[in-house]
């Protein structure tokens, strides 16, 4: 038996693919995965390039694993993921130990891949974006908890002015309805009570069915929430473009439909939106945010924010918190701009200096801190469908799941309650965790 150890860095598609790697690795009992890489023969690194500390901590990651190859010259080292994607052969010549560079797109060919060098000891690369191909060779998909992951989309046609993702994971492109709808009633019967929809901009699925029709993604909720089993829906990531009022509906009729969104606006100010290329404006975002909340009444939204974005000024940005006050969101992500290299945002000055974008990214987490605690204290004395994922504590028997806006709860429970929806009545809050009482 040989042994894998894989690194994964970067959004949930990539934590996706890594799980397909592993199954198809571990597929003929040839290998299998561990967590001690001093035992390990094949060193896979899954990465990120969506800012560039993220890719910079993949050169750093590999001049450590040289040191265990210089020790084990047997040892195989593939990089695979959107820098893998966008640094092709250059990965060879900045760490001319690595043998394997594959993609976000040809990651199935890597067993292939590895037998190949094995034999001759050439490095290997494939950064190819072969539509679709990846899921013709996937496993039927295998419980790992009470919620999966199930990816519907590929890809994002949308190039953003500031983003890698359409050069390193290509066009949009849509799985057939059918195979999701199989997958997931597959992970149903194994007990998964809990489906995430991923894609980069899941909105945009136009899946093709069975008679040659296309299925939108509306549809593609309603049909998820009659698969017997499954008894919560989430998705990401949604884009407020193409937000159409068909999925606004199924928030009024699917109650399965998490009352959450995570929509990312970016920023609050027209002109850096449009300078971003987001297609939208604030009122744009306004509007949808208020249909939603006339399907759903208690829904609550999250968002990413970008500071710093080449031409915000301090008026800007401050658009940006009084917009964040007046759509009053639930948690959010923030990240100070990154330039990255082949983007049309790369292209513009950018005079702000890095003290003043930190200084605004902490003033605009402190916000955002404040209104995520105020939500959660909101939720204090109310009842709470929480899906159990399992034991935190077996001395004192708490058991902990996620609510629906996927705050993490305690309570003290039984065995049995393990993967099953939970009533518990908040009793203690903090911003991202609470506690509460099972009846
Ligand atoms: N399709 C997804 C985008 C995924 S990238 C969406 O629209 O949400 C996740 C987040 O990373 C983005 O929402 C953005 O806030 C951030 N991001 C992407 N590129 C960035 C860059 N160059 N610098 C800083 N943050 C970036
Ligand atoms: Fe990136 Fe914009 Fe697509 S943020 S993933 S180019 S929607």
């Amino acid at each position: 038996m040989k042994y894998i150890y894989i690194q994964t860095w970067g959004c949930q598609m990539n934590e996706y693919d890594s799980s397909m790697i592993i199954s198809l690795l571990e597929k003929n009992n040839e290998y299998l995965v561990t967590k001690n890489i001093e035992k390990a023969h094949i060193l896979i690194l899954n990465t990120c390039s969506i800012r560039e500390k993220a890719q910079e901590k993949v050169f750093h990651q590999l001049g450590r694993w040289k040191k265990l190859k210089n020790n084990n010259p047997d040892i195989i080292i593939a990089v695979g993921g959107c820098v893998a994607t966008q640094e092709g052969k250059q990965i060879f010549e900045r760490a001319n130990y690595v043998d394997i560079v594959f993609g976000t797109q040809t990651l199935h060919r890597l067993p292939k891949m590895i037998s190949e060098v094995k034999k001759n000891r050439k490095p290997k690369i494939d950064i190819n974006f072969p539509k679709l191909e990846k899921f013709n060779y996937f496993l039927k998909p295998k419980k790992k908890g009470f919620t999966a992951s199930i990816s519907i989309m590929e890809g994002c046609n949308k190039y953003c002015s500031f983003c890698v993702v359409p050069y390193t994971r290509g066009n949009e492109i849509s799985r057939p309805c059918d195979d999701v709808l199989f997958e997931i009633s597959i992970l149903a019967k194994q007990g998964v009570r809990e489906i995430n929809l991923l894609g980069q901009n899941v909105n945009a699925y136009q899946g093709p069915t069975f008679n040659k029709k296309i299925c939108y993604f509306s549809e593609l909720i309603r049909l998820v929430s009659e698969i017997e089993g499954i008894d919560r829906i989430r998705f990401t990531t949604s884009n407020p473009l193409e937000f159409t009022d068909d999925i606004i509906e199924v928030y009024r009729d699917t109650p399965k439909l998490v009352s959450f969104l995570h929509l990312p606006v970016q920023s609050g100010s027209n002109k850096i939106l449009k300078l971003m290329k987001r297609s939208y404006t604030t009122k744009d975002y306004q509007y949808i945010v208020e249909k939603l909340i006339s399907a759903r009444p208690d829904i609550q939204i999250s968002s990413d924010f970008i500071v710093g974005f080449p031409g915000e000024s301090e008026i800007d940005f401050q658009k940006t918190i009084s917009f964040i006050k007046k759509i009053n969101f639930d948690m959010s992500f923030s990240f100070i701009y990154s330039n990255r290299p082949g983007t049309l945002a790369s292209t513009l000055k950018d005079e702000t200096h890095l003290e003043e974008k930190k200084t605004r990214l902490y003033f605009l987490q402190n916000l955002i801190n404040i209104q995520t605690m105020m939500w959660s204290r909101k939720m204090f004395g109310s009842t709470q469908s929480v899906l159990v994922e399992g034991l935190s504590n077996a001395d004192t028997m708490e058991l902990y799941g996620r609510t629906e806006n996927n705050r993490i709860v305690t309570f003290v429970g039984t065995h049995d309650m393990i993967g099953q929806f939970v009533n518990v009545k908040i009793n203690e809050v903090h911003a991202y965790r609470l506690k509460g009482t099972s009846f």
